[in-house]
């Protein structure tokens, strides 16, 4: 009897022993996840700035704005279809001024009919090669080769040496140029954009007084291919620079379930830092961008930048300025300096957002807004002023980096949210 008992408690013991030998690792992973936890407030902090059609006020002051749009002579279609629907839905009444931006010299065709597209407020400028090209401590010839290589290996774009410079001129050097200088606020454009909701009121004037540096449409996944290195150059700046985590940062952060010592050792992984942990790849897409040029021409951010180009990166990988332009906004920035604009209605490429239309909010018989119709119908929580879209597609095209990057800014409401 008692040998029959010994004999099942000895033949469990392993499994105590283990359990008692793990308990340690099992505690600190579960100590280390607790620690990326992001703190949820308790009401909403980046509610939209209008949830309705507003009667646009041409009377009031502006910022001192301007739409910037890189372009090459032969998109001049496609720039033209931008052009059209931003000054539809907006700058018609605001009367912002719009830069176009090449690396090389204008075609006459292209100025005169851009120039007549927005409504004379064109101005076109050409960027100063030294800030389009290698910096000249990087050897060139490896340069052109990993760029060859990443093309054959098929990471998307990185076979092109100018969208490698483009993507470099875009994280630091565009913040620099001459004609820029005088501008605090810009709005990034690209060549093939729709944008499909009136937007009645004056997005930098609100970004001013919120105190928000940074604007957004769509978040989405980094081609992880393309910047295998980039966060572990970041997390070493940071570092270096004794840069407190925020809460947007952690929200970026996939912390490790592997338990200290042993999670160091996938250091080497890519997009991990030092200690073994990964950011998710969720960033800012930064094709659209409504952001404080005095951020990005902060000591801090050029530090930042300079510390990037350093290592290569924009050319032995393909870094790209919406990833690098996120993560500093998650390093410097607070998350309650950042906007979604969810409001608005936005296209490129497939990825888009289109709000439902906000109801009774749309302002039917104003005579501003009479060429903004018909719009789509009205749904109960749309935020959106005459949308042209069928308001079925509220947000982005995949949510899950969205609802990722605007943790920190969102109540806690379900398990799942
Ligand atoms: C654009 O048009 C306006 C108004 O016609 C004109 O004053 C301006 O000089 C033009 N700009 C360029 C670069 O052609």
């Amino acid at each position: 009897m008692l040998l029959r008992r010994f004999n099942r408690a000895a033949r469990r013991l392993p499994f105590f022993l283990l359990l008692t030998a793990a308990a340690p690792f099992i505690f600190e992973v579960l100590i280390h996840q607790w620690r990326y936890q992001v703190p949820r407030p308790a009401t909403k902090l980046d509610p939209p700035f209008f949830t309705s059609c507003q009667e646009p006020d041409v009377t009031a002051e502006r910022e001192n704005a301007v739409f910037v749009m890189l372009a090459r002579n032969r998109e001049r279609y496609r720039a033209k279809k931008t052009i059209e629907s931003i000054e539809t839905h907006f700058n018609k009444w605001f009367e912002y001024p719009i830069m176009f931006l090449n690396d090389e010299p204008w075609d006459p065709r292209f100025v005169a009919e851009l120039n007549e597209t927005a409504r004379g407020r064109g101005i076109f400028e050409v960027i100063p090669k030294e800030q389009w090209t290698f910096p000249d401590w990087l050897d060139q010839d490896s340069a052109k080769q990993s760029i060859e290589e990443q093309g054959k290996a098929g990471t998307v774009h990185a076979g092109q040496e100018g969208y490698h410079h483009m993507c470099r001129f875009y994280s630091g050097k565009f913040y620099q140029l001459d004609v820029l200088k005088k501008y605090k606020w810009y709005w990034r454009l690209e060549p093939d954009v729709d944008f499909s909701c009136a937007i009645t009121y004056d997005p930098f004037v609100q970004m001013a007084k919120h105190k928000k540096v940074y604007g957004y449409t769509i978040a989405l996944w980094e081609v992880g291919k393309s910047c295998p290195g980039l966060f572990h150059a970041t997390s070493d700046w940071k570092e270096s620079r004794g840069v407190p985590s925020s809460s947007l940062w952690s929200a970026m952060i996939e912390a490790s379930w592997v338990p200290f010592p042993f999670r160091r050792f996938l250091s080497w992984m890519p997009h991990r830092d030092n200690y073994g942990d990964a950011w998710s790849l969720c960033h800012f897409w930064s094709n659209f961008e409504i952001a404080d040029m005095d951020f990005f021409r902060s000591q801090a951010y050029q530090d930042y930048f300079n510390y990037l180009d350093k290592t290569g990166g924009f050319y032995k990988e393909r870094w790209g300025d919406a990833a690098v332009h996120s993560l500093a906004i998650a390093m410097l920035a607070g998350p309650q300096q950042v906007h979604h604009f969810e409001d608005i209605g936005y296209r490129h490429a497939k990825f888009h957002q289109c709000p439902a239309n906000a109801p009774g909010g749309q302002l039917p018989g104003s005579s501003s807004l009479a060429g903004n119709d018909p719009w789509s119908p009205e749904i109960a929580g749309g935020v959106g002023c005459r949308c042209e879209c069928n308001g079925e597609e509220t947000y982005n095209y995949q949510t899950y980096c969205l609802d990722k990057l605007k943790q920190p800014n969102t109540p806690n409401t379900g398990w799942f949210s």
